[in-house]
């Protein structure tokens, strides 16, 4: 297996792009990319594309092919292809990316995600995320993704007492991220009041515990460690690849607020890295809903099982405190554009690496974590990324 590092990213800003296709944020995302690394695109050996449910959004499938397409790339017939796991799409697709190099069967590759999500209308939107759950047990009785968080959100709280407080504290950790970083939707701070007063979406998780409904696109490129110096002076490498499946229903498994998927992921990638999480300098977990922030946190090891409220609370998570968790302000503040959320947590972590990140840098950050949930934890991607 052959080393792997980053050479280039992108990424659109996310929110509402109701006045631009679908098309057309992949095309920026990628552009970016290939200018970050001083690429053009005839280099390009193959391209993963995440995806969740453009056939839903937008009626558009095909993913792969079009958007090799409108990237220029349909007459070299380069090999183009879609990559579904609902919220994970983006992390397996860079999966695949960095497998196709390790393994010696590509050299550039470009891992990227897509989603455009605002051009239907709110019920639409929900209806097609309830496709990550269980259609025939969940979401045929009326469970949509906040009720399922909400579910997962009452057991937690029941079992290890953790306040509305403690919860609310993820949300305004990352909204105050997420305004020191460019591309957030909503780059505002907010306060514990904001979080308890906001309306109540799917009880004990208020407006403020979601993460949005979003455009946006994002794109990273890779190549083999040993070449990535012909393309930058700041190669970050791929220190870890892992993925871990689960139940798809929430009631198959055997504890609804740990996601062992996550645990699974997390232990193969620090097994792999030869790391332990006293090494990681700052993750990006998938906050789809606060509750989701607190449980990545135990799962990974971060802080033991039923703490995180506290540990939240008590600021470890924030910015200067022992473990930063969601410099880019998270799904909650970033956005959460489903295909796109994994490219953009490693964008995320590649900025902070190479000590590009501004006022939400983490000082002297060598190695970071992504971690990238499907549905209610059905699959999830751990990476661990290093600075050469
Ligand atoms: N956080 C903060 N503000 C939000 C928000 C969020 N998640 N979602 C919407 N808003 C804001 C909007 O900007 C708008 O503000 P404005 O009135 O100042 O313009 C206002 O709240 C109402 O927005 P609207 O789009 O009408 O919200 P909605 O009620 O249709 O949707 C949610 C709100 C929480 C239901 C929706 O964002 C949602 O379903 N989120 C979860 C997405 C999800 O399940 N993803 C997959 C996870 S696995």
């Amino acid at each position: 297996m052959r080393d792997v590092a980053v050479i280039g990213v992108g990424c659109t800003k996310f929110g509402e792009h109701w006045e631009r296709s679908f098309r057309d944020l992949f095309v920026e995302a990628g552009a970016l990319a290939l200018e970050d690394a001083k690429l053009a695109g005839e280099k390009i050996d193959a391209m993963y594309v995440g995806n969740m449910s453009a056939g839903r959004f937008i009626e558009q499938e095909h993913i792969g092919a079009l958007i090799a397409d409108y990237a220029g790339m349909a007459s070299r017939h380069i090999p183009s292809t879609r990559v579904e796991a609902a919220c994970a799409s983006g992390g397996l697709a860079f999966r695949q990316a960095v497998i196709a190099v390790a393994s010696g069967m590509e050299d550039i590759v470009v891992a990227a995600g897509v989603e455009k999500m605002t051009d239907v209308e709110p019920g639409a939107s929900t209806d097609a995320l309830t496709g990550a759950a269980d259609r025939e047990w969940e979401g045929f009785v009326g469970a949509t993704f906040p009720g399922l968080y909400a579910m997962i959100a009452t057991d937690y709280m029941h079992k290890y007492k953790m306040t509305r407080e403690q919860l609310a504290h993820v949300a305004v950790k990352n909204h105050y991220n997420g305004a020191r970083n460019p591309i957030a939707q909503f780059p505002t701070e907010i306060t514990l009041d904001t979080v308890l007063k906001s309306t109540v979406v799917a009880e004990p998780l208020r407006l403020f515990d979601c993460s949005p409904i979003t455009d946006g696109a994002a794109a990273v490129i890779v190549a083999p460690l040993e070449r990535a110096k012909e393309f930058t002076d700041t190669p970050i490498k791929v220190l870890a690849t892992a993925q871990a499946s689960d139940s798809i229903a929430l009631h198959d498994r055997r504890d609804i607020s740990t996601l062992d998927a996550t645990v699974a992921a997390g232990q193969r990638a620090f097994r792999m890295a030869k790391l332990t999480h006293k090494d990681i300098d700052m993750v990006e977990v998938h906050d789809c809903f606060s509750i989701a922030e607190i449980c990545a946190i135990e799962d990974l090891g971060f802080c033991k099982k039923g703490t995180a409220g506290k540990f939240t609370a008590d600021g470890e998570t924030a910015l200067g405190g022992k473990i930063p968790v969601n410099t880019s302000g998270g799904l909650k503040a970033c956005g959460h554009p489903v295909g796109a959320t994994g490219i953009k947590q490693v964008y995320e972590i590649v900025q902070q690496l190479r000590g590009e990140a501004g006022k939400r840098q983490v000082d002297g950050a060598k190695i970071g974590m992504t971690h990238n949930v499907g549905g209610t934890g059905a699959t999830v991607a751990v990476h661990i990324l290093g600075r050469v």
